[in-house]
Formats: structure tokens, C-alpha cells, sequence
């Protein structure tokens, strides 16, 4: 039994792997024509909704490439849906919240509503899911961290600068704890009800909290990152831990929690690796453009990132961030391959 742990599960407890396990975030989605063909007839929301729909779609990238894992087709904002905020996908510009959250009474209002009862059919996909993967491929289950969350409920969508929210920090730092609160409950039962579901291991994504300052993420982070990652630990699932724009605080973030540590592209694999710490295994750093490259350089970028990790055990390959959507689905399949093939001990 042991000598068949999956080789994603092995890197993620730091085992020896036959090769270098690979799975890229945003692995099911636009760039493939099989997913646009089932978006054409439904909105994204009725694709998370209808667990058919999301196991389906979760399975789309594995028939096509050699994955060494699967992701629930979801979003980091289903949780915020029945909450009061008025959460919606427009066509053209994301997500966006029709009553951000900018005042105490605004968080106040905020509701929280088991999991259980707000998004059953994520984990009804979930289910099916691990039915069809018949426990040979891993599934990984996920959520937005609190701060991501939170930039989306008071900016109301996507942001460049994120003034909103660093301005309810530094001017009612009370009322951000009290909204942070909430959302580490409910982020906590929303990612141990997928795993109740059955998922293998957990990816917290804090997106943007790259945009704060490294101060600002020891005092207005950490100990909510800390609980989450701590819960995680205690019910026994491998956690990865992935943000981008971090670069100048990756220390931090490492003792933040979490098995893995997911980074983008903005420093070298080796060092980044090193201020991580080698107990922590690592994911990530291929530029998500390199695969609108030419093959020979989505090559030579993959052997770069392999040579300087040396083998080291822990390391699982992935993107800097997700897949784009002009992305050719020929190039993720050599991007899969050649990993395996480079890495193969
Ligand atoms: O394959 C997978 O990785 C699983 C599915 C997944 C989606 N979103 C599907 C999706 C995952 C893991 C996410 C995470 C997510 N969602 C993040 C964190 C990762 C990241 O990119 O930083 C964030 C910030 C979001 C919020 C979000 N959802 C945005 C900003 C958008 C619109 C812009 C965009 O990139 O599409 C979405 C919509 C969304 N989520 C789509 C998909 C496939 C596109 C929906 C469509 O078909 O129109």
C-alpha cells in the first residue's frame, strides 16, 4: 500500500518520488476547448452548482495530460455567496460584490453559514470526483485565504492597489480583526468539510496578500493563517500554501503554515527554497507566459528549475500562478511530459 502512495501525496510529506510530480493551478478552464463548449451553455455559477457539471469539468485536464493531481472545479469565492454581499460573475470583469464591505455595521452584517448547508454541492462534485479517480490520482480541495477574501468584499471586485481594504486596516484595525475572524471560521469548515468529502490535500490561495507590506503580514495576518494551517495539521491533510507577490517576505509566510509552500515567479527556486526552509516542501515558479513560448524554451525553463532543485525531495512542479487562457493545450501536455521525463530517477 505504502509503495503506491501516489507521487504528488509522496512530495508533499517530503518522500522519494519516481519523478518529479507536476499539476498546474487552473488546470481545468478556458484554454480548452472541451471546457468552453460546456461554458457556452451554462454561466460559470451554474458550472459549480451542478456537481455533474464540476466533476466533469475537474476530469477534463486528466484525459488529455499525464497530471499528478486533480483540483475541484470551484472558485475561491463560492463560500461568499449566501452572505449578504451580493456575489456575482459578470462576462467581461471578474467577480464582483454588489455590497462591499467598508464599515463595522457592513461587517457586522456579514453572515456566517455552515458549509455544509452553502455549498452542498461542492462537495456532492467532490464525491463523484473520488469516485471516478478511484484513489490513483490525489484530489486537491480548496479555498481563498481570509485576506484574499476579505480584498474582494470591501474593494467589490479585483483591484490594483487594494485602498480599501489596507485603509480599514490602518484606520479601524479593530473591525478588520472582527472580519478576518469570521472568515478564518469560515474558510476553517469550508476546507474540512471538502476534506470530510474526501479530498487528499488542501491549497489555501492568499492571491494578493503580496500587496502588504511585511510588517503589515506579521501583525494582520499570521495568526489568522497560523489557526487555519494548525486545524489542517490536526486533521492529518497535507496543506499547500500559496500566495504570489511574496517574494520579500517568503520567511513569513512559511511560518505562516502549511506542508508546501506555493511560490511565483519573481525569485529563484533554490534560494527561495532555502529562506522557505527545507523541512517545508515547495511548489511552483514556471512564469504562467512561458507556456505561450515556443517548445524549446518551455524546455529549457522546465530544466532550469529542475537543475537547481537538485532532487531534492519535497518539490512539486507547477505554474507561478494559474494557467492563462490563451494558453495552447499542445504546450501543457510537453510541459507535463517533459517534466516527468526530466525528472525521472
Ligand atoms: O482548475 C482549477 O485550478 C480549479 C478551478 C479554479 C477556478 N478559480 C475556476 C475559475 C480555481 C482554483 C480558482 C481560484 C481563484 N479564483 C483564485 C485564486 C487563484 C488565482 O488565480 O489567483 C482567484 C483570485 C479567483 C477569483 C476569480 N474567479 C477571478 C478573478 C475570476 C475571473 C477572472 C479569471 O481569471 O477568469 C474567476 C472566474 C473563474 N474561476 C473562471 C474559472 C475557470 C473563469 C470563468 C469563466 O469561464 O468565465
Amino acid at each position: 500500500m505504502k509503495k503506491n502512495l501516489p507521487r504528488f501525496l509522496s512530495a508533499c510529506s517530503k518522500k522519494t518520488v519516481d519523478c518529479t510530480p507536476i499539476w498546474l493551478m487552473r488546470q481545468a478552464g478556458r484554454y480548452l476547448p472541451e471546457y468552453r463548449k460546456i461554458r457556452e451553455k451554462h454561466s460559470f455559477m451554474e458550472m459549480c452548482k451542478n456537481p455533474e457539471i464540476s466533476a466533469e469539468v475537474t476530469l477534463q485536464p486528466l484525459r488529455r495530460f499525464e497530471l499528478d493531481a486533480a483540483i475541484i472545479f470551484a472558485d475561491i469565492l463560492l463560500p461568499l455567496e449566501n452572505l449578504g454581499v451580493g456575489l456575482r460573475f459578470s462576462k467581461d470583469d471578474g467577480p464582483k460584490i454588489e455590497k462591499p464591505l467598508r464599515t463595522s455595521k457592513d461587517v457586522n452584517k456579514l453572515k456566517v453559514i455552515p458549509a455544509i448547508e452553502n455549498t452542498p454541492y461542492l462537495f456532492e462534485a467532490i464525491r463523484m470526483v473520488k469516485r471516478e479517480l478511484n484513489n490513483k490520482i490525489p484530489l486537491i480541495g480548496f479555498s481563498g485565504a481570509p485576506f484574499t477574501l476579505a480584498s474582494y468584499l470591501i474593494e467589490g471586485g479585483h483591484s490594483k492597489d487594494y485602498l480599501f481594504t489596507k485603509k480599514l486596516i490602518y484606520t479601524r484595525p479593530d473591525v478588520w480583526r472582527v472580519l478576518m475572524e469570521k472568515l478564518t471560521v469560515i474558510v476553517t469548515d469550508y476546507l474540512l468539510e471538502q476534506v470530510r468529502a474526501g479530498v487528499d490535500v488542501i491549497q489555501v490561495f492568499d492571491s494578493w496578500v503580496g500587496c502588504l507590506s511585511p510588517d503589515d503580514y506579521r501583525r494582520f495576518i499570521l495568526q489568522f493563517m497560523k489557526r487555519i494551517f494548525s486545524e489542517l495539521r490536526t486533521n492529518g491533510v497535507p496543506a499547500i500554501n500559496f500566495s504570489t507577490g511574496t517574494s520579500g517576505m517568503l520567511e513569513l509566510v512559511s511560518r505562516a503554515g502549511g506542508d508546501v509552500i506555493g511560490i511565483d515567479w519573481k525569485s529563484e527556486i533554490a534560494s527561495a527554497w532555502k529562506r522557505i526552509g527545507y523541512d517545508k516542501g515547495i511548489q511552483g515558479n514556471l512564469d504562467p507566459a512561458v507556456l505561450l513560448a515556443p517548445k524549446q524554451v518551455i524546455k529549457e525553463k522546465t530544466a532550469e528549475i529542475l537543475k537547481a532543485i537538485r532532487g531534492r525531495r519535497g518539490h512539486i512542479f507547477n505554474l507561478g500562478h494559474g494557467v492563462l487562457p490563451q494558453t495552447p493545450p499542445d504546450n501543457v501536455k510537453f510541459l507535463v511530459d517533459t517534466v516527468h521525463e526530466l525528472s525521472s530517477r
